[in-house]
């Protein structure tokens, strides 16, 4: 940052009076302090791509329009190419007196071609042009969350194939419930993810209406040609409405939301990684690049980056709640408070982006211990449920019933601090004396999960049929 002012703190800054935007209307710069509550060019800066593109397609429109010259609107143009190289090149000096990266830019295009630069704001403001901006800046973010979101479930079905058969422990409340296969659990987040992808994609497609020639907030009286300017942007139409299309940020608010719901999405998966890595899971293993040590204790392998996957969760959360806060009260149109939508906006899509690649890189690398998973799985009675079922279907008992018998059957194997499977029959009959030999068959874990054949269930064959499916869906 340039452009560090000697004035005193709070006092007026006498010698800048460079910014356009002040014009003829006042007689000193800014206060110091002013100055740095009022400039965002820190954080907007990273516009400067879209800004430029909305520029040139307006200026290109003004000539098309008569409202400019063609002279002009080259060398406007060419200005802007111009200041596009020096950004990128690193050759560009960003001025916090200059307020933001709209300011900064038309001020560099003065320097480059003189009086011209200055007929490019015709028939537009700063309000219609950051919001223009923005959403074309959202935009690209959806389509590059979008592509990550697709890898990770890419990931997520590549070990689903592999795991389509290895059973582990289902739970409810974090206890044994019910045997499930590893493939299908994984395939539970490809459908979470799956939907954060429509909701990313339903973003985009609200969000896809251009507010360049609102103006600042009731539109202009110069005949310009907002579906060309809409067009030439790859917006599907003009904003309908100049006020809506300046003041309302829920494009943005969208994107938070959903951003939010996908690290919720993020965060649960991390979490079941931290337990599984555990030693007392001792499921899954994750690859020494996706993994820390400690600095006293040798033996360590901490799941580092599925901890902070969870944490940065709040980030998201606390992005979305603090932009939904600076927005309840604003009356229509524009007021400064909207200035403060790019930080959350930006620091969502780069916290989503590195946890998404973190993720991925988790769930491609890991590796699974099937012989502890299988052990688990048979843990705290979970084929209790088929012991149940089997009396339903073999003995015609209501489910009630069925279920009050195998509770029994618990305590007993309880009691004796063995499994169902290991009770004998004489015990069982003791119990229900129906029940014949034929009951073992479905106290096994692979014999429930094969079992589970409904739409939906776990079944390896299910979960077979469902990967690929599910490669189909959101792959191809
Ligand atoms: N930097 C401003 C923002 O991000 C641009 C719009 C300024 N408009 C204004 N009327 N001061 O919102």
């Amino acid at each position: 940052m340039s452009a560090k002012s000697s004035s005193p703190p709070g006092g007026p800054n006498p010698t800048d009076q460079a910014n356009p935007s002040r014009g003829g209307r006042f007689e000193t710069g800014p206060g110091e302090v002013m100055e740095r509550i009022n400039a965002s060019i820190e954080v907007d800066r990273r516009l400067y791509a879209h800004d430029i593109a909305g520029s040139k397609a307006h200026a290109a429109m003004l000539v098309r329009q008569g409202i400019i010259s063609r002279e002009d609107g080259e060398a406007i143009d060419a200005g802007l190419d111009k200041i596009l190289q020096q950004i990128e090149k690193g050759e560009f000096t960003f001025r916090a007196s200059l307020e933001d990266i709209h300011m900064n830019i038309e001020a560099r295009l003065e320097e480059l071609i003189g009086e011209a630069a200055g007929r490019l704001h015709t028939a537009r403001s700063r309000n219609d042009q950051v919001a223009t901006d923005l959403r074309m800046w959202v935009r690209d973010a959806l389509d590059g969350l979008d592509h990550a979101v697709r890898e990770l479930q890419a990931a997520l079905i590549t070990q689903a194939e592999h795991h389509a058969a290895t059973v582990m422990p289902g739970l409810t409340h974090l206890q044994g419930a019910q045997p499930v296969t590893f493939g299908h659990h994984l395939l539970a987040y490809v459908e979470m993810f799956g939907r954060d992808r429509g909701r990313l994609a339903d973003c985009r497609r609200r969000l896809n209406e251009c507010p360049l020639g609102a103006g600042a907030l009731a539109g202009t009286a110069f005949q310009i040609d907002r579906e060309a300017t809409a067009r030439a942007l790859g917006f599907d139409r003009p904003a309908a409405n100049s006020l809506d299309a300046v003041s309302d940020r829920d494009f943005a608010l969208e994107f938070l939301a959903a951003g939010a719901i996908a690290v919720v999405h993020l965060s649960r998966l991390a979490e079941e990684i931290v337990l599984w890595t555990s030693e007392r899971f001792g499921f899954v293993r994750l690859s020494d690049a996706f993994t820390t040590g400690s600095s006293i204790m040798p033996q360590k392998r901490n799941p580092d980056a599925a901890e902070l996957v969870r944490a940065k969760a709040g980030r998201i959360l606390g992005a979305l709640a603090g932009l939904l806060a600076v927005m309840k009260g604003l009356p229509l149109a524009y007021a400064k408070d909207m200035q403060e939508d790019k930080a959350p906006v930006f620091d969502t899509a780069d916290t989503l982006t590195l946890c998404l690649a973190a993720m991925t890189g988790m769930v491609r690398d890991m590796t699974v211990d099937a012989d502890a998973m299988r052990a688990a799985a048979a843990e705290g009675f979970t084929t209790a449920t088929d012991l149940a079922d089997w009396l339903v279907r073999a003995l015609g008992l209501p489910f009630r019933k069925a279920h009050q018998i195998t509770g029994r059957l618990v305590r007993m194997a309880e009691e004796k601090g063995c499994g169902l499977a290991d009770l004998d029959l004489a015990q069982m009959q003791s119990v229900e004396p129906a029940i014949t030999a034929e009951l073992f068959g479905v106290l096994g874990v692979e014999e429930s999960v094969a079992s589970r054949t409904s739409f939906g269930g776990t079944a390896p064959d299910n979960v077979r049929r469902a990967a690929a499916a599910a490669r189909e869906r959101y792959l191809r």
